[in-house]
C-alpha cells in the first residue's frame, strides 16, 4: 500500500513524519528504526526530540540503523553522518548510544565494513520503519542512479550531481568526499515499512519519477513501487508533479 500525505510546508511535513515515527515507537518500544540524514529530516528529529524531552515519547529501548556514511570521514568530523545523528538527535534523547548504528567511514577495509553492516542489520531483523530522504536524482541512502539495483551494503562513487548538491555543507566542493558506504537496496526493501519524506520543488521531479515512472535503477527510489507498505510525506512543492498527474493524496 502507498499512502501519500500532502502537507502545506516543511514544518507540517516534519510534524507529520514525526507522528509516523512516534506511532511506531509507541506501538513497539523496542523497534528498529532505520534513520536518514540530509536537511530534510532535521525538522522531524527536532519534533521527536521535543516530544522526548516533554516526556511524551521514549527511545530507551529503540535500536537504530543509519543508511550511510561518507568514506574517509571520522565520526567526529562535523560533516560525517555519525556527527549529524549525534547533534540532530541522539545527543538530545534518551536512546542507548550503544544501540545506534552508522557505517564506519574510517574502516581500514571498507568492503569488510559493508559486510559487517549487512550482517548487523540482518541480525536486528531489519528495520521496522525505514526513514528515507530523496536525492534530486532519485537516490535513496547513497544508492545512486546506475545500471542495476545493488542489494548489499556497498561502497559507492558519488555522482557529480550529488557532490554538487552536498557541497553546500562543506567549506568547498573539493572537500566533499567522493565515495560513501551505503545500505543497499536489499536492506532498505527488507524494512517492514518505509517512510519517505521530501520538501521543496527541487524534489518534485524525482518524486514523480519514483512513483509514476518505470521501475529502474536509473531512479533508485522507483524500487519502492514494489514495497508493500510505503508512506510518503511531502510538502505541496515536492508533491506538485504527482498531484498534477492526478495521484491521490491525503491530508
Ligand atoms: C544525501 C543522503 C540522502 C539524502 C539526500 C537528500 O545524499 N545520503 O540520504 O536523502 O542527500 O538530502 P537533502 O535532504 O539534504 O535534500
Amino acid at each position: 500500500m502507498l499512502r501519500i500525505y500532502q502537507e502545506a510546508d516543511y514544518a507540517a511535513m516534519s510534524r507529520r513524519a514525526a507522528h509516523v515515527i512516534a506511532a511506531e515507537v509507541i506501538r513497539r518500544p523496542n523497534c528498529v528504526l532505520g534513520l536518514a540524514t540530509g536537511s530534510t529530516p532535521v525538522g522531524t528529529y527536532q519534533q521527536l526530540t521535543a516530544w522526548n524531552q516533554q516526556g511524551d515519547l521514549s527511545f530507551r529501548e529503540v535500536r537504530t540503523v543509519n543508511l550511510d556514511e561518507y568514506k574517509g570521514l571520522a565520526p567526529t568530523h562535523d560533516q560525517s553522518y555519525r556527527y549529524f545523528m549525534q547533534t540532530n538527535l541522539f545527543d538530545h534523547i534518551d536512546i542507548d548510544p550503544a544501540a545506534t548504528n552508522v557505517p564506519d567511514g574510517l574502516a581500514a577495509d571498507p568492503d569488510a565494513e559493508c559486510a559487517r553492516y549487512d550482517a548487523l542489520v540482518a541480525s536486528l531483523g531489519y528495520a521496522d520503519l525505514q526513514l528515507l530522504g530523496l536525492g534530486r536524482n532519485g537516490h535513496i541512502g547513497f544508492n545512486e542512479p546506475c545500471d542495476r539495483f545493488v542489494k548489499e551494503t556497498h561502497v559507492v562513487d558519488l555522482t557529480e550531481s550529488t557532490i554538487e548538491a552536498n557541497a553546500r555543507f562543506f567549506a568547498s566542493r573539493d572537500d566533499v568526499p567522493r565515495q560513501a558506504l551505503t545500505m543497499g537496496i536489499g536492506c532498505i526493501m527488507a524494512a517492514r515499512r518505509i517512510l519517505l519524506i521530501a520538501s521543496g520543488d527541487d524534489k518534485a521531479e524525482a518524486l514523480y519519477n519514483a512513483f509514476c515512472g518505470p521501475i529502474t535503477p536509473a531512479c533508485p527510489a522507483s524500487i519502492l513501487q514494489l514495497h508493500g507498505d510505503v508512506v510518503v510525506v511531502g510538502d505541496k512543492a515536492a508533491l506538485s508533479k504527482l498531484t498534477a498527474a492526478g495521484v491521490s493524496v491525503c491530508g
